[in-house]
């Protein structure tokens, strides 16, 4: 189906099934390219219309299994105009006392949001080159320069993704490649719509957040978006933060 699509090329999503990497998804659909959705189930997001699920590719992948990385982006590379980018959306969050975080918690974290972003980026690699280069994203979070109680895992797992943003644009530039970290801040998902509805979280961000509400994950899908689609060819290795001003408020 996606050999059929006339696109300028191929966008693998990693955790592409619900949240803000569905958004993200549909957004890169929306503006024409074809989406290698990797995710665990084999899903891809709801959509009811037939010209954008044409667009998207569902692709099994376990982004802590490296043997399941490697074989997804060389499918994903298969797809309508070979692999062009790549979105690490995939991550995990928890929150524990650092006094009572086990060993095991904080390395599970750090394995999915910041060891499998370098592998997945790593196997997406050789796909990129022999495309002539490409764009990766890689989806951080305004925790990665605050300090924030019970989050020391979330908070170092966000702030390695800056540095493996940073060091794969330095490295990469050569082959044409450019690497972006997105970091939003309060974003409203299933997970934490009921939360985030109303209650004293949602009292405690509408007087933090100096633009006054959460983001929404269509917002920060719309910014990944006009990253591919404008090709700002100069910009590489930075973090842009999506967060309503909050992580620079006072
Ligand atoms: N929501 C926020 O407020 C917020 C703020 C800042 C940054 N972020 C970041 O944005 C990204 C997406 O967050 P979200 O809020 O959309 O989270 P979410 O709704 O919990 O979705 C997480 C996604 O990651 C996937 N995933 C987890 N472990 C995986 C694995 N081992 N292999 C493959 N996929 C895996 C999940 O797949 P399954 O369905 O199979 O579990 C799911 O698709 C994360 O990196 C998160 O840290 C979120």
């Amino acid at each position: 189906m996606a050999a059929q699509i006339t696109t300028p090329g191929t966008i693998a999503v990693t955790g592409a099934n619900r949240g803000i990497g569905a958004a993200i998804a549909l957004a890169l659909a929306r503006a024409g390219y074809g989406v290698a959705c990797l995710t665990r189930s084999g899903g891809v997001p709801e959509t009811g219309d037939s010209d954008l699920r044409a667009r998207l590719v569902p692709i099994r992948c376990d982004v802590l299994d490296e043997k399941s990385v490697s074989a997804a982006l060389a499918q994903a590379a298969k797809g309508a105009g070979g692999l062009i980018g790549l979105v690490n959306n995939a991550g995990l969050h928890t929150d524990a006392k650092s006094a009572e975080l086990a060993t095991a918690d904080y390395e599970r974290l750090m394995a999915i949001n910041a060891t499998a972003v370098f592998v997945v980026a790593r196997e997406a690699h050789p796909h990129l080159v022999r495309a002539g280069g490409g764009l990766i994203v890689n989806i951080g979070s305004f925790f990665d320069k605050l300090g924030v109680k019970r989050n020391l895992a979330y908070c170092a797992s966000k702030a390695a993704v800056g540095a493996i943003t940073r060091c794969l644009a330095v490295e990469w530039a050569a082959d044409n490649i450019r690497v972006v970290d997105v970091a939003p801040g309060y974003i409203v998902t299933d997970l934490n719509r009921e939360m985030m509805a109303a209650g004293p979280l949602r009292a405690y961000l509408d007087k933090r957040i100096p633009r006054g509400e959460p983001g929404s994950a269509d917002e920060v899908a719309r910014l990944v978006a006009a990253l591919y689609r404008e090709d700002l060819r100069f910009l590489s290795g930075e973090t842009i933060y999506i967060d309503g001003a909050q992580g620079i408020a006072h």
